[in-house]
């Protein structure tokens, strides 16, 4: 094996160690200790070695929805790919959440976001009533990662008439629980949907993840 082919496994590696880590989380001090250990990379990683498109593809699909006056929780924003997304298709107001420090301090040094908030994604948060005009969250609905109780806060921190659009691998959509609660809150009224998405590719390289994308309009 030639040095090269040595350094191509070495990174292979660890990234596929930085996939497991974030997977694997048994708790949210886990999930977040992991996190900050990977927000310098993470971009690297996801964009260039994993060709990871959800956050353009999810932003252009709010897009089709919610004005670019709207203003926006990007839920699980992590280093702020989602609002760089957003904000080159004109959007200008912009929340940031996520319970890694570091993920959240990368995505401040973006420049996309005018408010950012360290909360777990959960059945209980500090979100006022009825307030953004739409909610992202890419990439944060899967294993180790935020459960489906945290669905009908992000409805009750939406208006009435905003949208809420995320991305979700169907097996985690129907194995983790998100079928069931998505449905439960379209028969609660609490939502219809509006779009769910072909398969999308999901990450190249090391794996392929199809997903699909969810958006929903808050009633
Ligand atoms: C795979 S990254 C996705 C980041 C970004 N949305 C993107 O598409 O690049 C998942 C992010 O969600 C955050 N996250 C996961 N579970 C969460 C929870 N329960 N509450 C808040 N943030 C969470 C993680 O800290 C991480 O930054």
């Amino acid at each position: 094996m030639n040095e090269g082919e040595t350094r191509l496994m070495s990174d292979e590696s660890e990234l596929q160690a930085r996939l497991d880590a974030v997977y694997m989380a048994k708790s949210n001090e886990d999930l977040a200790t992991a996190y900050d250990a990977w927000a310098a990379n993470y971009d690297q990683d996801l964009v260039q070695k994993l060709h990871w498109n959800a956050p353009e593809r999810t932003a252009a699909c709010l897009a089709k929805y919610a004005p670019v006056t709207a203003s926006v929780l990007d839920a699980g924003c992590g280093t702020g790919l989602v609002g760089e997304a957003l904000a080159a298709l004109g959007f200008r107001s912009l929340e940031a959440l996520d319970l890694s420090a570091q993920m959240l301090a990368t995505a401040r040094g973006k420049g996309v976001y005018g408010a950012f908030h360290q909360v777990a994604l959960g059945p209980a948060m500090e979100l006022p009533d009825d307030h953004f005009d739409a909610v992202i969250a890419v990439g944060v609905f899967t294993e180790g990662h935020a459960k489906p109780d945290c669905l009908a806060e992000l409805v009750r921190a939406t208006r009435s008439g905003g949208f809420i659009a995320f991305s979700l691998r169907p097996d985690v959509w129907a194995d983790l629980g998100f079928r069931d609660a998505q449905d439960a809150l379209v028969a609660a009224g609490k939502w219809v949907l509006v779009e769910e998405t072909d398969f999308q590719e999901g990450f190249s390289a090391v794996q392929t993840r199809p997903y699909k994308i969810w958006v929903y309009r808050v009633v």
